[in-house]
């Protein structure tokens, strides 16, 4: 069997291009005892791709250059030797951006289309939603009445964040880019949302939180985070989930340094700044797909997904689901469901 796949090229400096990556077809090893044949249904794209783009130690290896880039697929499968899943199952990998792939079953988990439409297995049910979950509940901590934040607010970090607060009892305050994004949170029930390309954002901010903030979800980092920091209570907590305002940083920013200033702002109002990577807490697995799986079902918890066809279009949307031209969860559909 051949695979279509994109490969990394080069190791992007600042924002990716497309001669950072390369598309090529070669034939795939037949599938052995313990692995599986699968055709992409779904990829997902994801802004930690970013970051494996680098050749810098971080909690994951990077991708070499020449290897499929990385990525979690639903894909269906086409043989399976050992006889674990029939053909037309279909499961939750991690084929990456390709066309078909051959995969250990052990990696493998089928999906019930009956339950849910599969590609949330990618999203809200998926790692962005226990993302949200576990960051939220475990660190942020949110108790009723108090004020959260988040930003990349309709994503589906930030969109799962709000919604699991409201359910929480807290007050919530989404901010993302542009009016329609805005709106779309007022949809959702979030309190108050602003647009942080707004030229009085900060003043926005401030007037959304008159009592304060006592949880920032921290998804973005940049300007956005610089306006929240003097807003925060005493004892706030802020799950550092990502910075991708930063991702195709290359350098520090310019200014003069601020980690001691920002260091004493901790101290001073005894902050809890607590970095965290999801897999950390792949063990509340089981009990997110539980409460998740019951408020995604009963309506409590929406989500919005932004499909695109066709592998040949995953670079524009990766790029576009760094700068915020999506709109909800961004997946590609490799082939029909
Ligand atoms: N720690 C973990 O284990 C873990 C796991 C999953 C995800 N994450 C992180 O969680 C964050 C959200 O992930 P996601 O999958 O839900 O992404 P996403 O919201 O689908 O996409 C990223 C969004 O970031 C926003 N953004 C980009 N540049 C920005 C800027 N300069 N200022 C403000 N917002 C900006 C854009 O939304 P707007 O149009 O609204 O600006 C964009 O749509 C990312 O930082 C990601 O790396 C961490």
């Amino acid at each position: 069997m051949d695979t279509t796949r994109i490969v990394l090229a080069a190791r992007p400096h600042g924002e990716p291009t497309r001669d950072d990556f390369r598309t090529e077809t070669v034939t795939l090893p037949d599938p052995q005892a313990g692995e599986a044949l699968l055709q992409t249904v779904f990829l997902s794209l994801d802004p930690y791709m970013r970051g494996r783009m680098n050749d810098a130690k971080s909690y994951a290896a990077p991708v070499e250059l020449g290897q499929t880039m990385v990525g979690a697929t639903v894909s269906r499968v086409l043989e399976a030797p050992g006889g674990e899943f029939a053909p037309g199952d279909l499961v939750l990998g991690y084929g990456g951006w390709q066309t078909h792939s051959v995969e250990p079953v052990a990696g493998l988990r089928k999906l019930d289309p009956e339950l849910a439409p599969p590609s949330t297995a990618l999203g809200v049910l998926g790692m962005p939603g226990l993302t949200a979950y576990t960051g939220l509940l475990t660190i942020g901590q949110p108790k009723p009445g108090e004020t959260v934040v988040v930003a990349a607010a309709t994503g589906p970090v930030g969109a799962t964040v709000g919604q699991i607060a409201k359910l929480k009892g807290a007050r919530v305050v989404g901010i993302a880019g542009g009016p329609e994004k805005v709106a779309y949170l007022e949809e959702l029930g979030f309190d108050a949302a602003i647009d942080h390309r707004a030229p009085d954002f900060v003043e926005q901010l401030t007037a959304a939180t008159p009592d304060g903030i006592d949880v920032y979800f921290e998804n973005v980092g940049g300007a956005v985070w610089d306006a929240v920091i003097p807003r925060l209570n005493t004892y706030a907590r802020v799950p550092v989930c990502g910075q991708v305002a930063t991702y195709n940083d290359t350098e520090l920013p310019d200014g003069p340094d601020r980690v001691g200033w920002l260091m004493r702002q901790i101290l001073q109002r005894s902050l809890t700044v607590r970095g965290f990577i999801q897999t950390e807490f792949a063990d509340q697995t089981p009990q997110f797909l539980q409460d998740m799986g019951a408020w995604v079902r009963d309506g409590e918890v929406r989500y919005r997904e932004h499909v695109v066809e066709g592998l040949d279009n995953a670079f524009d949307a990766f790029l576009g689901m760094l700068s915020g031209r999506n709109f909800g969860k961004t997946v590609v559909q490799v082939s029909e469901l």
